[in-house]
This record gives structure tokens, sequence and C-alpha cells, in this order.
């Protein structure tokens, strides 16, 4: 079977977007392939979380993927920092890392001039370059924001996987593993990695709308459903939900708002209920009041089950503990035949 490797980076709870865009695509493939899903909370570092956030998260994400179906006796699910192997193979990857590489990725240089408090709106040439190096500029950039797509590639190879499922922004970093997996087996004249594919299953993903009106449901944007929202929270979310007027010709096209509603009920409704308000609409006699009542108790149904499942997983140390170190012996074995290659190729004694 085919190894499949994904890195979850744990922020915060997940949502219908994430739920449609990304777990449900997961839940499909850990039947398909050998899948290797892990937390990156070495890669969360990057942002500086408080020690004890860091396995709060680690936990949260765990139980939501459990929750939603991830089965820890079909794919290896693992949280990063328990598989030190990785930390190995990353070092050994940084060696023959290039700075300017680095440097010139897109996602690193953003984030710089974030950390560097420069201005990210209206970026100029050379402008991150000359603030690193200013001595005079008390925010640092650390070496850790610098590699990650090292420890990205580090990731994935070290499974010498494959097919890599990740969302479009993260290209400039897949390209980067292809490089390096690439580089160490031209270095040492060998053919131990093979190059890894992104793999977009997002053309069967859903993208779910926000509720304010306008994009897709996102975190940062407050227009997001999660998966752990109690029904009244739905429900209030759901009401509050932009919308106009109402159509005054019959078969108007409708407005992003509006045709955002209609998208999430698409997602969560029965085709029913759906061509009921559509037809509705069309014939200008549409109360979005009811419709939004009715989105909101259909999307308390399908939430409400795995809400459940998240709280009594989230209360289960003993299950979540168990998880975590079944799904860690299992990494840390392909990854530990991985590294004894890899040990023996450079020329360390492989044990
Ligand atoms: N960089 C990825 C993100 O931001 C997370 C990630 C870390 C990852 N390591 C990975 C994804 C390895 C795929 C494979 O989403």
């Amino acid at each position: 079977m085919e190894i499949v490797v994904s890195g979850i980076r744990p922020t915060g709870n997940l949502h219908l977007g994430n739920y449609f865009g990304a777990v449900k695509g997961f839940l499909q493939m850990q039947h398909e392939y050998d899948c290797k899903f892990f937390i990156a909370d070495w890669h969360s570092l990057t942002t500086h979380p408080r020690p004890l956030d860091i396995q709060a998260s680690t936990r949260t994400i765990l139980s939501e993927y459990l929750a939603c179906g991830i089965d820890p006796e079909v794919a290896t699910i693992y949280v990063q920092s328990d598989v030190p192997e990785t930390a190995e193979l990353y070092l050994y990857l940084n060696m023959n890392a290039g700075i300017g590489e680095l440097m010139r990725t897109t996602s690193f240089k953003d984030k710089a001039r974030q950390q560097l408090h420069i201005d990210r709106t209206h970026p100029t040439e050379g402008d991150v370059e000359r603030e690193i190096f200013n001595e005079g500029n008390k925010h640092s950039v650390s070496a850790g924001l610098l590699t990650y797509p090292t420890l990205m590639a580090a990731d994935i190879i070290i499974h010498k996987a494959v097919k890599v499922p990740v969302g479009k922004d993260q290209e400039q970093n897949m390209e980067m593993a292809r490089r390096f997996a690439r580089r160490f087996n031209a270095t040492y004249g060998v053919d131990l990695f093979p190059e890894p594919a992104s793999f977009y299953y997002s053309h069967k993903a859903v993208k779910v709308p926000g509720l304010d009106g306008s994009g897709k449901m996102g975190k940062s944007e407050g227009n997001a459903i999660y998966l752990v929202d109690d029904e009244k929270t739905i429900r209030k979310k759901v009401m509050k939900a932009v919308t106009d007027s109402g159509p005054t010709e019959p078969n108007s096209v409708k407005p992003e708002p509006i045709a955002n509603l209609f998208s999430m009920m698409e997602i969560v409704s029965t085709k029913e209920t759906y061509d009921y308000f559509n037809e509705k609409y069309n014939s200008c006699e549409i109360r979005y009041g009811d419709m939004k009542k009715q989105l909101a108790e259909d999307i308390n149904a399908f939430c409400a089950p795995i809400r459940e499942r998240i709280l009594e997983i989230q209360a289960d140390r003993t299950l979540l503990d168990r998880v975590a170190r079944e799904g860690a012996a299992k990494a840390r074995e392909s990854a530990a035949k991985t590294l004894q290659e890899v040990r023996q190729i450079i020329g360390f004694k492989a044990y």
C-alpha cells in the first residue's frame, strides 16, 4: 500500500470547514493507503506556545480526529514529538539545506515580516534580509522558523511517503521536501527516498462558506461553526448569519451571503429541504428566518453525535494516552527503519 503522511497543526478546534475540506478526505484515505497522520507539535513551537497549552491542544486535536472517525486500528495517528527519529533526520537534512533557499520561501518571508514587525502588506525588496541583520531590531526570527521546511521534509521522508495530502498553501514546502529528498539521494548516490507528491483531494472536498456573508469558513474570520459547538451556540451563530431583504424578481441570482446559506444547506440538509427553500427563493416567498432555523437544526443534527464523542473521548485520558502511545510505537518502528539506513549511508554506526 502506498504510504501517505500528513501533519496537522494543533491550532484550536475543528470547524465544519476543516471537516468537509480535510478530515472527510482523511477518513476515506485511511482505508485506501497506509496513512500516517501526526500532530505537528514541534512545528507549533515557531509561535512559542506555553507548556501547558501544548499538551492541551494536542489532546483536543487527537480527540476531535478520533471523534470524526480516524481509526487508530487502521491509520497510524501519532504525536510528532513522540518520534525523536524525525529530529535526527531533520538534523541531517539541515546539513545540506541552504540558508538562501530557505530564506527565499514565501511563507518564511511572510512569517519573518510578522515576527520582525515589518510591514507585511507592502513588502519591499530585501526587507527581511535587512531586518534580520539589523542589530538594532529588538525582534528576531528563529532558526526554527527558517528550517520549518526541513522539518516538514523530515516528517514526510522518514516514512518514505509518496503522497501528502495538503492544502494549496503548502506547495512551496512540498517542493522543498522533494528537493531535499532528491538531494539526499544524489549526495550519497543512493535511491533511498521517493519523491513525495502533493495530494489534493480538495477537488472532492466541499468548500464550506463562512457565516459572515463572504469567503470561506475559517478560524480567523470568526465565522466558523465548530464541531464541539452546542446546539444553542450553533443556533445563535446561524441566526446571526448575514441575509438581505429578499429577492424581488423570480429566479434572481443569489447574492453571496444568500448563496452561502444555500451552499451550507446543500452540505448538511436533505435534498428535499434544499429544494423547498430554493423554490421559495425562486418564487420570492423565502423567509430567511425559517430557512436559518432549519439550517441550524440540520447543522446540529450533523454535529451532535460528533460533539458527544469529542466530549467523551476528551474526558478519557486513558484512551487518549493509549492511542498516542500505540501510535508512537507504530510510527517509531517505521521511522527507525529509515533512520538505520540513513545513518549507514551517511557513515554512522547503525544500531
Ligand atoms: N506545514 C503543514 C501546515 O501548515 C503542517 C505539516 C507539518 C505537514 N509537517 C507536515 C503537512 C508534513 C504534511 C506533511 O499545514
